[in-house]
């Protein structure tokens, strides 16, 4: 008798809460303006509703990390903030070292209000400051001041939370490296354990697309992109992926999951899951209904579930590691896609002679990293139409 490889990895839980104070001229997401009361309660007995129905997935695991992210959720009141987390706890269990971040925008809240998130349970928080310039801010359309931007990241210390994440980009329209560092120099003196920096992109579907904004050129966004990098590294501050900074042992448990190709339930609007089936050898995507209004009104939540194609998991997989600066075991490869590595083995030595993959490990060298894209073609050899076989792992069981 035979039985998968495949492993059950851990497993975290997305919340998407898509509501915004306005809708930011550069913003993809699933976010919506909102200009009525927010149906908080309903929405929160919705996501409960969501997450029974998603609860054969777990498979006995616990939750070993939850991001509640949006839109806004710091719109949604701590007292629902609480009543959210302690269902999903009940329902679920926490790992006993669960990681709760809760995104937070400037100026949609006071001092009181992060308090109360860090008494509902909330154990991080990911400000989104963008910048600390009012000049920048306003070229971005946001809804908060650079006042506010500070406030938030002061309010978050003396709030309690130990953990948190500063979001900011850079990029910007007109900017220059001086002042893409001046945000930067701003966000370390508030000493975040965490950072993430990201290069402004201009997305289809936004207002930025239709009227784009006049960006920096690439050289002068790989120059912001090089000083910025030692910058932060000078500071502690340490590239782990290819947008993320932390301190030792800061790293966003949760992202961290997502980049190991760890499994996450989605719950929410528009929300995506991954979860491994070992017994069926399968991995399946979810997405749950994208509309907040038809979410809400819609009895099942769920949008679509498929399964993820074998040709489909090298890139995959690799999209996801070889994010990470220190890139994973070989071994993982294995575990989390039920393939060998044996099947992709020409592609890996072939970037290997070009110095692009390590030897040890699957981790880019530098100057893998600096051209990911390239690096990552080369696993598409696999989907369909391709002459290359993927051989799954059976082993024996007894
Ligand atoms: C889900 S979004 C928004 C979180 C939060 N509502 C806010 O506005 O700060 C998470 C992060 O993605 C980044 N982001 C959003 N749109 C982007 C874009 N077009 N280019 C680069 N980064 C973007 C921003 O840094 C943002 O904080
Ligand atoms: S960037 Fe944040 S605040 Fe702005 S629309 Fe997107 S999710 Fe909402």
């Amino acid at each position: 008798m035979t039985a998968p490889a495949l492993t059950l990895p851990p497993v975290a839980l997305y919340i998407h809460i898509p509501w915004c104070l306005k809708k930011c001229p550069y913003c993809d997401f699933n976010s919506h303006a909102n200009d009525r009361t927010l149906p908080e309660a309903a929405y929160i007995e919705k996501l409960i509703a969501d997450l029974e129905q998603d609860l054969p997935y777990l498979q006995g695991r616990k939750f070993t990390s939850i991001f509640i992210g949006g839109g806004t959720p710091s719109l949604f009141s701590p007292a629902g903030i609480e009543k959210l987390l302690t269902a999903v706890e009940n329902l679920a269990g926490f790992a006993s070292d669960i990681e709760i971040t809760l995104e937070a925008n400037p100026g949609t809240f006071e001092l009181e209000k992060f308090s109360a998130f860090r008494s509902a349970g909330i154990n991080r928080l990911s400000i989104g400051i963008q910048s600390f310039q009012q000049s920048f801010l306003e070229k971005l359309g946001r809804a908060h001041s650079d006042k506010e931007a500070l406030t938030a990241a002061e309010n978050a210390l003396s709030a309690g939370f130990e953990n948190f994440n500063l979001d900011l980009m850079f990029g910007l329209p007109g900017q220059s490296i001086e002042e893409a560092l001046k945000d930067l120099e701003m966000a370390i003196a508030c000493n975040p354990p965490h950072l993430s920096w990201y290069q402004l992109t201009i997305e289809p579907n936004t207002l930025f697309y239709s009227k784009p904004p006049s960006l920096p050129n690439d050289d002068l966004v790989s120059g912001i992109q090089e000083a910025g990098i030692d910058l932060l590294s000078s500071h502690g501050l340490d590239r782990y992926e290819v947008s993320a900074f932390c301190g030792p042992d800061q790293e966003s448990r949760h992202n961290l999951n997502y980049w190991l190709f760890g499994d996450y339930l989605g719950i929410g609007a528009g929300a995506h899951g991954k979860i491994t089936l070992p017994e069926e050898n399968l991995i399946l995507r979810t997405q749950k209904v994208r509309q907040p209004d038809n979410y809400l009104q819609q009895e099942n939540p769920v949008a679509e579930v498929a399964k993820v194609q074998t040709s489909e998991l090298p890139l995959e997989f690799m999209m996801n590691v070889l994010r990470l600066s220190k890139g994973c075991d070989q071994v993982l490869f294995g575990e989390r896609t039920g393939l060998a590595l044996q099947s992709i083995e020409p592609v890996l030595a072939s970037l290997r002679d070009k110095n692009l993959l390590r030897n040890d490990r699957l981790q880019a060298t530098s100057k893998g990293f600096l051209f990911l894209d390239t690096v990552l073609t080369e696993f598409t050899k696999f989907m369909p139409g391709d002459n290359h076989t993927l051989e799954r792992i059976e082993v024996n069981s007894r």
